[in-house]
C-alpha cells in the first residue's frame, strides 16, 4: 500500500537534521538544560538525529550503530526533573514549528514528545 510514514511526510532526512539543529541551538542557550548535557554535544546530537529518523519510519541506522534504544536507561545518568522535562519539551515543540513541520505530523510529534519526555523524568523534587 502507499501510506506515507511521518519520516516521508515531513520531508525525510534534511527535516530531521534541521529539527535536531534547532533543538540543540536552544538547549545550548538554556540555563536549566545546558548543565545537564555533556560539554561536547555532537555525539548526543548525532544519536538523537538517528533515533528520531528511525522512530518515525526512516532509516534504521540507529539500531545498526547503537542497538536497542533503551531510552530510560540511557537517560539514567542525567538527573531529569519536571522542570528539565518542561524546558526540553518547550524547545522540541518550538523546533518543530521553526522547521515548519505541518499537520498531521506536527500533532503526532508533539504528542509523542510530550508523553515521551514525561517518561524520562527520573528525579522528583520534594515540596
Ligand atoms: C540523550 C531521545 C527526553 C536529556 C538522548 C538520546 C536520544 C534521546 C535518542 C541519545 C541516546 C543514545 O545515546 O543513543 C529522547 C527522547 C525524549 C527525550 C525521544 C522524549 C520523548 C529527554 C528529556 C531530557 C533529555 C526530557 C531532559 C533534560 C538527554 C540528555 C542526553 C539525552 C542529557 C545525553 C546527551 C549526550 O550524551 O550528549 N535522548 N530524549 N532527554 N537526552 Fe533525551
Amino acid at each position: 500500500h502507499t501510506e506515507l510514514s511521518v519520516f516521508e511526510l515531513v520531508g525525510g532526512e534534511p527535516t530531521f537534521r534541521a529539527l535536531v539543529d534547532h533543538f540543540y541551538a536552544r538547549v545550548e542557550q538554556d540555563d536549566v538544560l545546558r548543565p545537564l548535557f555533556p560539554e561536547d554535544l555532537e555525539l548526543g546530537k548525532y544519536w538523537q538525529y538517528l533515533f528520531l529518523m528511525q522512530y518515525w519510519g526512516g532509516p534504521t541506522q540507529y539500531a545498526a550503530e547503537r542497538g536497542h534504544p533503551r531510552l530510560r536507561m540511557r537517560h539514567a545518568p542525567f538527573q531529569i526533573d519536571a522542570e528539565a522535562r518542561n524546558h526540553w519539551v518547550e524547545h522540541m515543540l518550538a523546533a518543530i514549528d521553526e522547521v515548519g513541520i505541518q499537520e498531521p505530523a506536527r500533532s503526532m510529534m508533539r504528542d509523542y514528545f510530550e508523553r515521551g519526555a514525561s517518561f524520562m523524568i527520573n528525579h522528583i523534587v520534594p515540596d
